[in-house]
């Protein structure tokens, strides 16, 4: 470990349900609530802005009475401002979106905001860091997609540790100027093997979809390879 390697008390962990059995999902959120996950991990594709179609507000607003803990909306949608009050309205706590999808990016971080959810853009591998730039004021959350978004159960995009530790730098020096608390979350590819330089480059949340829904023993319960992927996280 170096010096300037990034050490967290805790690392959230968010398993994505994009992995989970669709036709059990109330028992499987409630199944990854009890293994110990922090967040539900709700990722949305349209189609359009990704080449896939997942699940919307009404399955949103199906799974909240199932978990005490906060739903992550991830939108890959595009446009995105419409979505925004029918998945607030449906539970989500967190909502993040791709800055290029949206034409206005500071107005649809305040809509956000302003219907009481928090507010988080997503970086694709190849979009730039940049675009936090101008909103640091607005975030409650920045996601960089360690894969391209619109599939489960891809490779980990190795240059994305290069740009956590950059993000990391961003948020420490908005928060000594006080700002307020940004959290850094990664999303793709993220294992028990990978999870270590992963949090030490700076990520404080960790989405996990095949890894967590996916692993050999998950029919015996998530409890396994979340307490692995949590071991390995914390690891010095
Ligand atoms: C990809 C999604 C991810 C995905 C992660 O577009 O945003 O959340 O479910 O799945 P794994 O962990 O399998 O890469
Ligand atoms: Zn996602």
């Amino acid at each position: 470990m170096t010096p300037t390697d990034f050490a967290p008390a805790h690392v959230r962990l968010a398993p994505s349900i994009l992995s989970a059995d669709f036709a059990r999902l109330g028992e499987e959120v409630r199944a990854i609530e009890q293994a110990g996950a922090d967040l539900v991990h709700f990722d949305v594709m349209d189609n359009h802005y990704v080449p896939n179609l997942t699940i919307g507000p009404l399955v949103c607003e199906a799974i909240r009475p199932h978990v005490q803990i906060p739903i992550d909306v991830h939108l890959m949608v595009e446009p995105v401002d419409a979505l925004i009050p029918l998945f607030a309205k449906a539970g989500a706590n967190i909502i993040t979106f791709h800055p290029e999808a949206s034409r206005h990016v500071d107005r649809t971080l305040s809509m956000i905001r302003e219907l009481g959810c928090k507010a988080g853009l997503v970086l694709n591998p190849a979009t730039s860091v940049e675009w936090l730039d101008h909103v640091m004021d607005k975030l409650d959350m920045v996601l960089l997609m360690s894969v391209n978004p619109g599939f489960g159960g891809q490779k980990f995009i190795p240059s994305t540790l290069a740009k956590l530790r950059n993000v990391r730098q961003r948020i420490d020096a908005h928060m000594a100027r006080g700002g307020q608390p940004i959290w850094l979350e990664v999303d793709g590819g993220v294992k028990t093997d990978n999870i270590q330089q992963i949090v030490r480059a700076g990520a404080d949340t960790c989405v996990a979809g095949s890894a967590v829904f996916g692993a050999p023993d998950a029919d015996s319960g998530y409890a396994g390879v979340m307490s692995e992927l949590r071991r390995q996280a914390l690891a010095r």
